[in-house]
C-alpha cells in the first residue's frame, strides 16, 4: 500500500527522500512524488508509474533540507500523474502526502467547491491540502483543525513553506513512524526506510499528531494533549532489508527459511520438561487451562497459517480450534466468549481488517494474543499478549518466509498447550527433537530447487490448476494456489480431495495441472483414490509426498519427494515446495515477482 517518507535536517533531502521511496517500493505502488522546501517555496515532483520515471523527471540538484515523499497505490482516482502525492494547495503554501482513505471526502470537496476551490486531482487527499491552507498560523494548528473534520483513515506528513525546516505527520489507521537522527529527524510508513539513517524509533499512536524539526519532535494528541511517548530500537540489520545476491527478494527469503525457524525457535525448546516456553504470552499456565476454545484470525496467508496452526493446537491439545478470515469475522457480530482464547495472526501487525477484528474481540471483553513479525506494530502493541515470529523484514509482497514462521510458532504453542493438558512427556520429547531438527530438514527441502524447477516448465503453459489435500494438507493447497495465483497469474483453486466428487471433477480435464498433496498417514489410500480420479480424466499430476508408494509414481507425472518429518510439521514441509514451484513458474513466465500487480504488501485498509 502507499508509503510516506518525510525528512528534516541539514542534508540535502531529495536523495534522501528517493532512497525511503526505494526502500518502501515493496509495499506495491503506482505512482509516486516528493515535494521539498528551500527559501520559501515547494518544489514539488510527480510520476505515475515506477520510481525510475520520477527520478528522470527529477533535475540534477533540488536545494532544500527538508521535504516529503510518497509511493501511491491507487484507492480514489486512477494511477496518473495528477493523482500522484505530494498534493499542493492553489497557492503552493502546502504539501501533504497521505495513506488511507478520508471517507467524507467528497462532501469536504463540495464545501471547498463552494467557496470557490477546485480540486484538480480525482484523489481524497487534495482537499487535505486546500483545508489547511484556508488556515492561518502554525501548521500543527492547521493540521489539527482540520483533521477533527475528516472521517476515515490517515497516516500523513505535511509542509508549509511558511515554515521551512518543520514538518506535522499525523495518524489514524494507517502507521507512522518516526525516526530520530542526529541532528535530522525522519518519518515513515515503515522501519525500512528508516534503518539507514537511525536505530531509534517512535511509533505514533492513533489521534496523535507531531511536529518534527531537525533538532527534536512533539508529540500531541488532535486536542493539542501532550502525548508521552519512549522511543524503541530497530531490531532488524539494513542488510536484512536487501535481496543478498538472489535476484529478487522472494528467492532470498523462501532461501532464508531454515535460518528463520532458528531464529523462531530460539530459546523456546524446553528440553528438560518437553515442552516449549513462550514468553511474552501474560498468562500463567493456570490461566491458559481455563480457555475451553482457541479462534484463530488473520488475512490472507496468515488465514492459510491459521488453518494450518488450528489443526496443529486440535491435534496435540485436543482442544477446539478453528481459524477464520479477520474480515468476515468482525463484520458478523461475532460472539465473544471469556472461555475462548482469540489469536490475531500478522506479519506486518498492521493489516487494517485483522486490527480491527482484534478490537472487536477486546471491545467485547475477550482475551487476544498475537503472532506477529513486526516489532513495534500496531497489532503487536495492541494484544494482550504475545508471541514475535523473529522472521527479519519480509519485502516480498508474496509471504514466505514470514508464513513459515507463523507455522513453526503454531506448533510451539500447540506443544506447550499439550504439555499442559494430557500430552505425555514422551511425545513431548518426541516434539522437541522434531522441532530442533526443523531447520535442516528446511534445507534439505530447499535443495530440491532443481527438480522443482523443471517442473515448473510444465505448470507455465496452463491457464487454470487444481492443488488438492485432505486435512492438514488442505490449508497447504490453498497457501500453495495463493502463492501461484499472486506470482505467476496463473488460476489456481484448492479443494478438500475428498471433495472433487462433488462438483470439481466436471472441470478437471488434459488442460488441467493437478497437484496433489499425500503426506504418508492414515488417510494416504484415500488420497491415492483422489489421485486416480483425476488420472483417469487425464489431467497431469504433480504430487507432493514424503511417501515410498510406487503407486504414486505410476499414477503422477513428476512426483516431489519431500523429507520424513513429525507429522505435525509436515505442512511446512509441503509448503515450502510449493513456494519454489510457484517462484520457478513466474521466472518463466518473466513476471514482476516481487511486486505482482494489483497487490500490496501491508493492507493498512479495508
Ligand atoms: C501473502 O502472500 C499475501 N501477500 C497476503 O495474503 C498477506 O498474507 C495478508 O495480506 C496478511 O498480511 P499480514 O500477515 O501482514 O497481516
Amino acid at each position: 500500500m502507499c508509503g510516506i517518507i518525510a525528512y528534516t535536517g541539514t542534508k540535502s533531502a531529495a536523495p534522501i527522500l528517493m532512497d525511503g521511496l526505494r526502500k518502501l517500493e515493496y509495499r506495491g505502488y503506482d505512482s509516486s512524488g516528493i515535494s521539498i522546501i528551500n527559501r520559501k517555496r515547494i518544489r514539488t515532483f510527480k510520476a505515475a508509474g515506477k520510481l525510475l520515471v520520477l527520478e528522470d523527471r527529477l533535475p540534477d540538484e533540488i536545494a532544500g533540507a527538508c521535504g516529503i515523499g510518497h509511493t501511491r497505490w491507487a484507492t480514489h482516482g486512477a494511477p496518473t500523474d495528477i493523482n500522484a502525492h505530494p498534493h499542493m494547495d492553489e497557492s503552493a503554501r502546502i504539501s501533504v502526502v497521505h495513506n488511507g482513505i478520508i471517507e467524507n471526502a467528497s462532501a469536504l470537496r463540495k464545501q471547498l467547491e463552494n467557496s470557490g476551490i477546485i480540486c484538480v486531482s480525482e484523489t481524497d487527499t487534495e482537499v487535505l491540502a486546500h483545508l489547511l491552507a484556508s488556515h492561518r498560523g502554525p501548521l500543527i494548528d492547521a493540521v489539527r483543525s482540520v483533521l477533527k473534520k475528516v472521517q476515515g483513515t490517515y497516516g500523513l506528513a505535511a509542509i508549509d513553506k511558511d515554515s521551512p525546516g518543520s514538518i506535522v505527520i499525523a495518524r489514524n489507521g494507517s502507521p507512522v513512524i518516526i525516526g530520530i537522527g542526529d541532528g535530522e529527524m525522519l518519518a515513515a510508513s515503515d522501519m525500512s526506510a528508516l534503518a539507514r539513517h537511525t536505530r531509534e524509533v517512535i511509533h505514533l499512536d492513533d489521534g496523535e499528531v507531531a511536529e518534527l524539526t531537525a533538532t527534536g519532535f512533539t508529540v500531541t494528541t488532535l486536542d493539542a494533549q501532550p502525548s508521552t511517548k519512549s522511543s524503541s530500537q530497530l531490531t532488524s540489520e539494513l542488510e536484512e532489508y536487501d535481496k543478498g545476491g538472489y535476484s529478487h527478494y522472494l528467492h532470498r527469503e523462501i532461501h532464508d527459511q531454515d535460518n528463520v525457524v532458528l531464529k523462531t525457535l530460539r530459546g523456546r525448546l524446553d528440553t528438560r520438561f518437553s515442552t516449549a516456553h513462550l514468553g511474552g504470552l501474560n498468562l500463567h499456565a493456570r490461566d491458559l487451562l481455563k480457555f475451553k476454545r482457541i479462534k484463530i484470525l488473520g488475512c490472507g496467508s496468515a488465514y492459510y497459517a491459521g488453518m494450518a496452526g488450528a489443526n496443529m493446537i486440535e491435534e496435540l491439545a485436543r482442544l477446539p480450534v478453528s481459524a477464520e478470515p479477520a474480515a468476515e469475522f468482525r463484520y458478523r457480530n461475532p460472539i465473544i466468549e471469556a472461555e475462548t482464547l482469540y489469536i490475531v495472526v500478522s506479519q506486518s501487525g498492521e493489516t487494517f481488517d485483522t486490527l480491527a477484528a482484534l478490537r472487536e474481540v477486546q471491545r467485547k471483553g475477550g482475551f487476544v494474543l498475537g503472532i506477529v513479525n513486526s516489532v513495534g506494530s500496531t497489532i503487536a502493541r495492541e494484544v494482550n499478549g504475545g508471541v514475535y515470529m523473529h522472521a527479519g523484514p519480509e519485502v516480498s509482497v508474496a509471504s514466505t518466509k514470514a508464513y513459515t514462521s507463523m507455522l513453526t510458532v503454531f506448533a510451539l504453542i500447540a506443544l506447550m498447550l499439550g504439555r499442559l493438558r494430557d500430552m505425555s512427556p514422551q511425545r513431548g520429547s518426541a516434539m522437541v527433537h522434531a522441532l530442533d531438527e526443523l531447520p535442516q530438514h528446511i534445507k534439505d527441502t530447499l535443495q530440491l530447487e532443481d527438480q522443482i524447477e523443471k517442473i515448473a516448465g510444465f505448470m507455465a503453459s496452463a491457464t487454470s490448476t487444481f492443488y488438492l489435500g485432505r486435512t492438514d494438507a488442505f490449508p497447504v493447497a490453498l497457501e500453495g494456489a495463493q502463492k501461484l495465483k499472486e506470482i505467476s497469474y496463473i488460476h489456481a483453486e484448492a479443494y478438500p480431495a475428498s471433495e472433487l466428487k462433488h462438483g470439481p471433477l466436471a472441470l478437471i480435464s488434459i488442460d488441467t495441472p493437478c497437484l496433489i498433496i499425500l503426506p504418508d498417514n492414515e488417510l494416504l489410500p484415500k488420497s491415492l483414490s483422489s489421485l486416480e480420479e483425476i488420472r483417469t480424466r487425464g489431467a497431469p499430476t504433480i504430487s507432493i509426498t514424503d511417501a515410498d508408494n510406487e503407486q504414486i509414481d505410476a499414477l503422477s507425472d513428476h512426483v516431489i519427494r519431500t523429507p520424513r518429518v513429525d507429522s505435525i510439521l509436515k505442512p511446512i514441509i509441503s509448503g515450502i515446495t510449493l513456494q519454489l514451484l510457484a517462484y520457478h513458474i513466474a521466472l518463466k513466465l518473466d513476471r514482476d515477482i516481487d511486486q505482482p500487480r494489483n497487490l500490496a504488501k501491508s493492507v493498512t485498509v479495508e
